[in-house]
């Protein structure tokens, strides 16, 4: 429904930045001695533009949010998706001085997964931890491993962290402190984590870093909890794929905000 609202209101705001747009384009062509406020006029036209134009980008945003595509689940492996995630961003941290820490664990960490929705979730929480560093020492660290018979990858930096104030809208939509942000990053995280039947924990401390941790079940745990769901593509949206959340993931789903 939200996003039917959006298409909505997408198109009388076309039609607004256009109005704005055209009376824009008359203000400049009218002969200065005759409209003392020519100036004025013109820069109210341009802050009308922006606001419809920004107000569009948070909408696609919203519509990308509320159209996620759905699950192709395949056999992957935990430890190479980090790597090959790390891979990706190598140039860019290298560029700002960063080498990240990296530890896998010894052995491989079979999950069935929907791989590049996990490569997204990683990038997310990699990009949040690049842009909270704020130190002439920058560190990340990544670390895979098992803990409580479940595979996980944790991210940690130490960055700014995050205030005590802000940790509970962190995973709102369109909540962000970051210039240019959408607010999109952790919410899309934690979509993508629930649906594979995982869970996300945040801890942080301001000044001192953030540590994120997505926990994942093994692909055997995957088939137990969604049985006769392998390789389907899922629909989306859901916490689990296409039946209610077990008690178990509600209990995982509190993990999700911020200690
Ligand atoms: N590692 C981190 N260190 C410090 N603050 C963080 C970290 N990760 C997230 N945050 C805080 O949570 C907010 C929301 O993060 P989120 O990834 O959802 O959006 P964003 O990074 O602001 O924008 P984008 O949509 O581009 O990801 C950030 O603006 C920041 O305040
Ligand atoms: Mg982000």
């Amino acid at each position: 429904m939200a996003a039917g609202l959006a298409h909505e209101i997408r198109n009388p705001l076309n039609s607004l930045f256009i109005n704005s747009q055209l009376i824009e384009e008359m203000i400049a062509e009218l002969p200065d001695e005759i409209t003392p406020q020519k100036e004025e006029l013109l820069s109210l036209a341009l802050a009308n533009m922006n606001v419809t134009r920004r107000l569009n980008e948070t909408l696609s945003g919203f519509l990308r949010f509320a159209r996620p595509s759905a699950m192709e689940l395949d056999q992957v492996e935990l430890n190479r998706v980090v790597a090959e995630t790390l891979n990706f961003l190598d140039v860019d941290l290298a560029r700002r001085g960063i080498v990240p820490v990296v530890r896998y664990h010894p052995s491989g960490l079979p999950l069935l997964a929907d791989e590049k929705q996990l490569k997204q979730a990683l990038l997310n929480l990699l990009l949040n931890a690049e842009e909270a560093l704020d130190k002439e020492d920058k560190l990340i660290r990544v670390t895979t491993g098992v803990r409580r018979g479940r595979p996980y990858v944790r991210i940690q930096d130490n960055g700014r962290g995050i205030p005590a104030c802000e940790r509970r809208h962190i995973f709102q939509i369109f909540f962000t402190t970051r210039r240019g942000g959408s607010g999109l990053g952790l919410p899309i995280v934690r979509r993508i984590v629930r649906q594979h039947g995982g869970s996300v924990s945040v801890r942080s401390k301001e000044g001192i870093g953030t540590t994120v941790t997505v926990t994942l079940p093994f692909e055997s745990q995957f088939r137990a909890m969604f049985p006769g769901r392998q390789r389907l593509a899922l629909p989306a949206g859901t916490p689990g794929p296409g039946r209610e959340a077990t008690a178990e993931e509600q209990s995982a789903g509190t993990q999700e905000e911020a200690k």
